[in-house]
């Protein structure tokens, strides 16, 4: 994500802002946090010239740039579970992670996105996720390909 925000809106890196990443899983936050990949990981998906621009080659791995991994704060979270300590948010990107759930907990993890979604916020889940039917609270906005959600007025 910021990448995609130096390369198309540059000036926003000047705002004052961090990403809060959060996963249940104690070993994927710990590579996370260190920002440090293999050529395999760094194939998939992220074009070469984004690479060069955004890491550094340290032996067989690459590392990613200071500048970008401090702005992530990586915490171990269990969605199902209790949320203390989120601060209130402007975006949160929960894609293809609901899928994991039954409804009873879709809505209680829904419900706790509302309730730290600052005005104006939007919520971006994967292709096959939707909020209809478990918390109409939201509103679906199609944006060119895809679509957000936001609290309804
Ligand atoms: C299919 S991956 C999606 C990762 C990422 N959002 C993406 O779109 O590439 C699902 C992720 O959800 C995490 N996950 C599964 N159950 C979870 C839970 N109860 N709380 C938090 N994260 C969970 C897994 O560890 C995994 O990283």
């Amino acid at each position: 994500m910021l990448m995609l925000i130096q390369e198309h809106f540059p000036d926003l890196l000047n705002w004052n802002f961090k990403f809060v990443a959060t996963d249940i899983c104690s070993e994927s936050l710990a590579q996370a946090r260190l920002g440090r990949f293999n050529q395999l990981e760094v194939n998939r998906g992220l074009p070469a010239a984004m690479l060069v621009k955004n890491f550094t080659r340290q032996g067989e791995s690459w590392e990613i740039r200071e500048s970008l991994r401090k702005r992530v704060e990586f915490r171990e979270l269990n969605l199902a579970k209790d949320w203390a300590g989120l601060p209130p948010l402007d975006l949160v990107f929960l894609r293809n992670v609901l899928i994991y759930f039954n409804v009873e907990t879709k809505k209680e993890i829904l419900g706790k996105i509302r309730r730290l979604l600052r005005p104006g916020g939007y919520l971006l889940l994967g292709g096959a996720e939707t909020t209809f039917n478990l918390d109409d609270a939201f509103e679906r906005v199609p944006i060119e390909r895809t679509s957000f959600y936001r609290l309804k007025a």
